[in-house]
């Protein structure tokens, strides 16, 4: 993905990471167009940030995702890059049988929304002589947090159906890149002040820095991430699985 010239579609970047990188690929000479449900937040980014394209979308609504293609399609013909941003996270007891209707709207989220964002651009993206399709998984794709069940699997699924993606678009010109955040201050899960978390601006720093560095990379991995990451790979699952279970077991 070529930082400086790309034309980026960002679904989800009306906040937290999305904003951040549309802002940064922006600064560094992309088009980015920022999309989400948040109308007031769409025209507040219009006007604060002269040049940033906004569309409305609901990724859980196929003739929104349509919608917003076409619309696309016209404002943008020259549209090469897709990050497939949006989602929730919201904890869950599997005690309590209303933990259901968060699993759901997670999946709808989550999953659904990014393979329907994939099935609905990657036409266009395959017509152009080189694209970029960028997944967003998460730490917790590779070892779970126990509050968030069904978060973590949608993740793990992000990840195994970004690897199949990349797989089968091996002879086209589109690339297919997972980006892995570790736990980064958003307020996805109310962690904007927490320790434990990266501050979002050194995330974003990292980011650029490894896609101007490695453009080929087939997942965008921060030093922070690789204690999930490569857990398993390294003998310790159990001892990062036993620490983000803590409050389970105290
Ligand atoms: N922050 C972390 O610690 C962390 C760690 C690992 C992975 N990640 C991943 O990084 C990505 C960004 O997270 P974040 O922390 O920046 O969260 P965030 O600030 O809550 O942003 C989530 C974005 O998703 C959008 N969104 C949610 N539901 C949507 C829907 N149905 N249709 C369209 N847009 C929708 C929201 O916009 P509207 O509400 O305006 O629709 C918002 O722009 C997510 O994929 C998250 O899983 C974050």
């Amino acid at each position: 993905m070529d930082i400086t010239s790309s034309t980026v579609f960002i679904p989800g970047a009306t906040s937290g990471i999305g904003l951040g990188l549309a802002l940064r690929l922006q600064a560094a000479g992309s088009t980015v167009i920022v999309g989400g449900r948040r109308t007031e937040l769409l025209q507040q980014i219009a006007t604060e940030h002269p040049g940033i394209g906004t569309v409305e979308i609901d990724t859980t609504d196929p003739a929104s995702i349509a919608a917003a293609r076409a619309d696309l399609a016209q404002l943008y013909p020259a549209l090469d890059a897709l990050v497939t941003m949006a989602r929730i996270m919201e904890p869950e007891d599997l005690r309590d049988p209303a933990s259901l209707d968060v699993a759901e709207r997670t999946i709808a989220v989550n999953l659904l929304g990014p393979i329907r964002l994939v099935h609905a651009f990657l036409p266009a993206l395959l017509a152009r002589p080189s694209a970029t399709v960028m997944t967003v998984s998460s730490g917790l794709a590779y070892v779970p947090l126990a509050a968030t069940p069904t978060y973590n699997a949608t993740k793990a699924a992000i990840h195994s159906f970004t690897e199949s993606l990349r797989v089968q678009l091996t002879k086209s010109s589109v690339q297919v890149i997972e980006l892995v955040p570790p736990a980064t201050r958003t307020t996805l899960m109310g962690q904007q002040n927490s320790d434990v978390a990266m501050p979002l601006e050194e995330f974003l720093t990292e980011v650029m820095d490894l896609l101007k560095t490695r453009p080929d990379a087939e997942q965008i991995l921060v030093e922070r991430v690789k204690w999930q990451r490569n857990a398993e790979a390294e003998g310790r699952y159990q001892d990062v699985l036993n620490v983000l279970s803590a409050r389970y077991r105290d």
